[in-house]
């Protein structure tokens, strides 16, 4: 790899830590939510040891990053008002936890597994590893918490159903696990990055394979 190379691959490590960092704050908010809603144990603390995942997400990306551009780095300050505006009645939460739950943390978690299998690197894979099998457990407490949400909550079916219809069609392939925009790492799959058009396929085979399989499960029991 040229300097230039292990700059930007650096970079890339520590924009995805940064992004990490902020799923601390996402599940702090929803532990509050879920308090919020009267939600059971179990979910509460799943949620609670899910934030530890990303804070040690955060810190194996963040160690890579200051591998790769031979500087030490980490997270700043960090602007709440995004995390704490959020609306905190029932039909926000539901939606918030399909879009960035069953659709956001499943489709990274598939990202993952890919990135990980495609990985040359073999510390690097340990970490994406890792991460991979982290986020499919995140996905999975967010399908639980939805269903909860809507035992719960029966008055909020028809809303999340449009939720699910509207972020099937406008699903992006790019997500905290995976934050690289452009289509400009190919070359760095080797070394945990998708490139663009690989987390497009991956995409939409979950979108056809897990997600909408799991949304006609939870809309077909009662
Ligand atoms: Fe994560
Ligand atoms: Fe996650």
């Amino acid at each position: 790899m040229t300097p230039e190379e292990r700059i930007r691959l650096g970079n890339a490590w520590l924009k995805m830590g940064l992004g990490e960092h902020a799923s601390v704050a996402a599940f702090s908010r929803f532990v509050l939510q879920l308090l919020g809603l009267g939600a059971p144990p179990d979910l509460i603390r799943d949620t609670i040891k899910a934030m530890d995942d990303e804070v040690q997400h955060a810190r194996l990306c963040f160690g890579l990053a200051s591998e790769f551009t031979g500087q030490a780095v980490g997270p700043g300050r960090m602007n709440l008002s995004n995390v704490l505006e959020q609306a905190d009645d029932p039909q926000s939460i539901l939606e918030l936890a399909i879009i960035e739950g069953c659709f956001g943390e499943t489709i990274s978690a598939a990202c993952a597994k890919v990135a990980s299998e495609r990985t040359e690197d073999i510390n690097i894979r340990a970490v994406i590893l890792r991460i991979a099998k982290d986020e499919s457990r995140h996905a999975d407490l967010s399908w639980r918490s939805v269903h909860w949400i809507l035992k719960a909550y029966p008055e909020l079916r028809s809303i999340a159903r449009d939720a699910f219809i509207h972020s099937i069609t406008h699903a992006s392939p790019v997500t905290h696990a995976s934050p690289v925009e452009e289509d400009e790492y190919d070359s760095f799959e080797k070394y945990g990055h998708l490139s663009l058009s690989s987390k497009q396929a991956i995409t939409e085979q979950v979108l056809k394979q897990v997600i909408r399989p799991r949304m006609e499960e939870i809309f077909s029991s009662s």
